[in-house]
């Protein structure tokens, strides 16, 4: 059955550097699901753009915009952010967190939270995580990434779900592709991103 014009279009932030790693495969499998509700994915590595790290001006508050006076890159993912109709951010785990340009991408949205801590992220826009790890227990950085996705709440975007993929490690280990619990999950992650069932909503 052919699809009308997409919907809507979902940007996929990938904070692992690795093409075709697998934080990369789960997210082209979320993508697929979203093209299979006629949903069109625009993919950034953060790993190719210069995002600067947040200089704690408060310029974004002085300038009663909301906007971020660092002209780089995070300009362009802000534009992205906010005329999408849904994320997903997926990191490879780093040192027990994420890595350091998705923590940087975290620290840039600091314009969309208010000097009163309130969030101003405009619109409604819900957002998936998809985290990879290497170790097989799925709760050692459970409360770190926690905080990342609290985070990101605090910003206005609708945390949706989480996915922590376990004993991921490519050329090491069975491929993503040969892990179909995963791959499941990443398809699922996608199908439920914009048709949201409320009782998968913010679930680890
Ligand atoms: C610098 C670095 C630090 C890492 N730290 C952790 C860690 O703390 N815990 C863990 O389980 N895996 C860790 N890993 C393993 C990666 O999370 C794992 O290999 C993941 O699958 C990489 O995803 P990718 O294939 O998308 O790059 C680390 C890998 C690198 C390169």
């Amino acid at each position: 059955m052919s699809h009308p014009e997409p919907r809507k279009n979902v940007t996929l932030l990938m904070g692992s550097p690795r093409r075709n790693g697998s934080t990369h495969l789960l997210v082209q499998e979320a993508a697929r699901a979203l093209h299979d509700q006629g949903v069109a994915t625009q993919e950034v590595f953060l790993d190719d753009l210069t995002i600067h790290d947040c200089r704690g001006c408060h310029g974004c508050k002085q300038e009663h915009n909301g906007r971020c006076v660092v002209q780089d890159d995070m300009q362009r993912v802000y534009r992205m952010m906010e005329s999408s109709g849904g994320l997903v951010v997926a990191a490879p785990v780093y040192f027990g967190y994420v890595p350091a340009m998705t923590k940087a991408w975290l620290d840039r949205l600091v314009p969309y939270i208010g000097m009163d801590m309130s969030p101003t992220f405009p619109g409604s826009c819900p957002v998936s995580f998809i985290f990879v790890q290497n170790m097989p227990d799925p709760s050692l950085f459970e409360p770190a990434l926690r905080s990342f996705t609290d985070a990101v709440a605090m910003s206005g975007l609708d945390v949706r779900e989480c996915l922590v993929a376990t004993d991921c490690e490519m050329g090491a280990k069975p491929p993503v592709t040969e892990r179909p619990d995963l791959m499941e999950r990443a398809y699922a992650l996608g199908r439920d991103l914009i048709a949201m069932r409320p009782e998968a909503k913010n679930e680890f």
